[in-house]
């Protein structure tokens, strides 16, 4: 294929990519962002195996297969709810990926590449391996393989910096002396450091992590376009990399805490700390009736979904009681935390799949004023985001904004126990006296909630 025409192919690839973040930010246009996105990167793939001079086409097409086989199902086949895993895997295996080309690309060329290359290369194996190894822990910490909360053991504090001066070390020995023992040193030292950045951000500030580890990996990205001298690696790497650090620094920022803190608070103490285990308290609990009657007489309710609404996949029994209840009058709507669920924008996508109009939801800001004149706030397969115990300093979550559903008339939580959130940590506004629980899963609770109701 003509250069002139390869570039032009790449050049409409990345008009892809960038078109296809423009419509990832709405929700309306998201489906044909993803969709124009895919078909930028279809592109790129086909153009550069028919284009390019590649060597070992028959392995590269081996490893298309093989990664197609594992990634098509496993994609078609996730539950929204392990979503994050995935994505914390799929960025995983970019980071590697990028890591990888830059070990086989310095392997056969080193020692004759710039020094730009050389430090391009360093790069793309240093950040691509903590990449790696973050997102793993990461991906373990969601799944619950691991504990959600902050690990912390003795001397970390010291051997994570000490680590991190090492990598460093080792990529400047790299420049100066090509040793191929010092690159596979790099790696395994970087490895090592995503485990220990990873492990001490605990429960409510993994989003914050997921979201840097996706800008680390499109920097990555971006560098290894430089080490293969290919234009659109370069590009679609900045994109993601760009992103990723925007979206970081707005989840921080919705999080109400600054990201170094999101990242090392643990080393303080702070986060370290918090109930853990589920209190032996009593707390008052009701029936699906009984919501049924507290919800028809309201005249305004808010009701707050969170993560174990996706669990549930209750938004279709959520939509069906909030459409009888604006039948009735009662002026109802959705408070959306940033956070909720366990993907950015969780919520809103779970709702929109049940047709919840746009208007009723009201991000957290918007709702918090109308909290105290509310009559019932109705929580659903939510905890850490409206756990007061963020405006207390020493937990895993002090600082983050919640919304005040403690401001509420009543508060009516539906879960299936009194196990704690994402964060671990125990929730006083369960044992409130204005608080009441209905026990049992959140599909199932509405949808007695719901038939309660329209015997009313
Ligand atoms: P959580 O604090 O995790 O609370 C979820 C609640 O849902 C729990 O109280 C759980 O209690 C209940 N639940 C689970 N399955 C249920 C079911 N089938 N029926 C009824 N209830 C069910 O959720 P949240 O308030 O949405 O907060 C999100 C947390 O995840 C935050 O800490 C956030 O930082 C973190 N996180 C968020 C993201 C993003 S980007 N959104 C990514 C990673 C982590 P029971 O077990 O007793 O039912």
């Amino acid at each position: 294929m003509n250069q002139t025409w390869v570039q032009i192919a790449y050049l409409v690839a990345a008009v892809c990519f960038i078109l296809a973040l423009k419509g990832l930010s709405s929700p309306k246009y998201a489906r044909r962002g993803n969709l124009i996105g895919a078909f930028g990167a279809v592109l790129a793939v086909v153009v550069t195996l028919v284009a390019e001079p590649l060597d070992h086409m028959v392995l590269i097409l081996v490893a298309i297969v093989i990664g197609s086989a594992f990634g098509v199902p496993a994609a078609r086949s996730v539950a929204m709810t392990a979503m994050p895993q995935l994505v914390a895997l799929f960025n995983g295996v970019g980071g590697a990926a990028a890591a990888i080309v830059a070990i086989v690309e310095f392997l056969s060329s080193g020692q004759n590449e710039s020094t730009g290359t050389l430090a391009a290369s360093v790069f793309t194996v240093l950040v691509g391996s903590v990449s790696f190894s973050g997102s793993v822990v990461t991906f373990l910490k969601l799944q619950g393989l691991i504990t959600s909360r902050p690990v912390v053991f003795p001397g970390m504090q010291v051997l994570l910096p000490l680590t991190a001066v090492a990598a460093l070390v080792l990529g400047v020995l790299v420049l100066t002396t090509t040793s191929t023992a010092i690159v596979f040193a790099l790696a395994a030292v970087s490895l090592l450091l995503g485990v220990l950045f990873v492990l001490p951000v605990g429960g409510a500030d993994v989003p914050i992590v997921i979201s840097l580890l996706n800008a680390f990996t499109g920097l990555t990205v971006a560098a290894s376009g430089f080490v293969l001298d290919n234009v659109l690696l370069l590009v679609a790497g900045t994109l993601v990399g760009a992103s990723g650090t925007l979206l970081t620094r707005l989840m921080a920022q919705a999080m109400g805490r600054p990201l170094l803190g999101t990242l090392f608070g643990a080393f303080s103490g702070e986060s370290t700390l918090g109930g853990g285990q589920a209190s032996e308290r009593p707390v008052k609990s009701l029936g699906p009736a009984d919501v049924a009657v507290m919800l028809a007489y309201a005249e305004r309710v808010v009701i707050v979904p969170g993560y174990g609404l996706a669990v549930a996949q209750a938004q279709g029994a959520l939509k069906e009681l909030v459409d009888l209840l604006g039948e009735r009058g009662v002026e109802v709507s959705y408070g959306i935390h940033p956070v909720a669920g366990r993907m950015p924008g969780h919520m809103n996508v779970l709702l929109a799949e049940a047709s919840v109009p746009y208007e009723q939801l009201k991000e957290m800001d918007e709702i918090n004023p109308d909290l105290p004149s509310t009559d019932v706030a109705l929580v659903v397969g939510a905890n850490d985001v409206v756990n007061p115990a963020a405006r207390n300093p020493g937990t895993p979550i002090s600082g983050m904004p919640i919304i005040n559903v403690d401001q509420a008339q009543a508060v009516v939580f539906l879960k299936r126990s009194m196990r704690p959130g994402f964060a671990g940590i125990d929730n006083e506004l369960l044992y409130d006296a204005k608080t009441q629980l209905l026990f049992g899963d959140a599909k199932d609770s509405l949808t007695k909630t719901v038939t309660a109701l329209k015997s009313l």
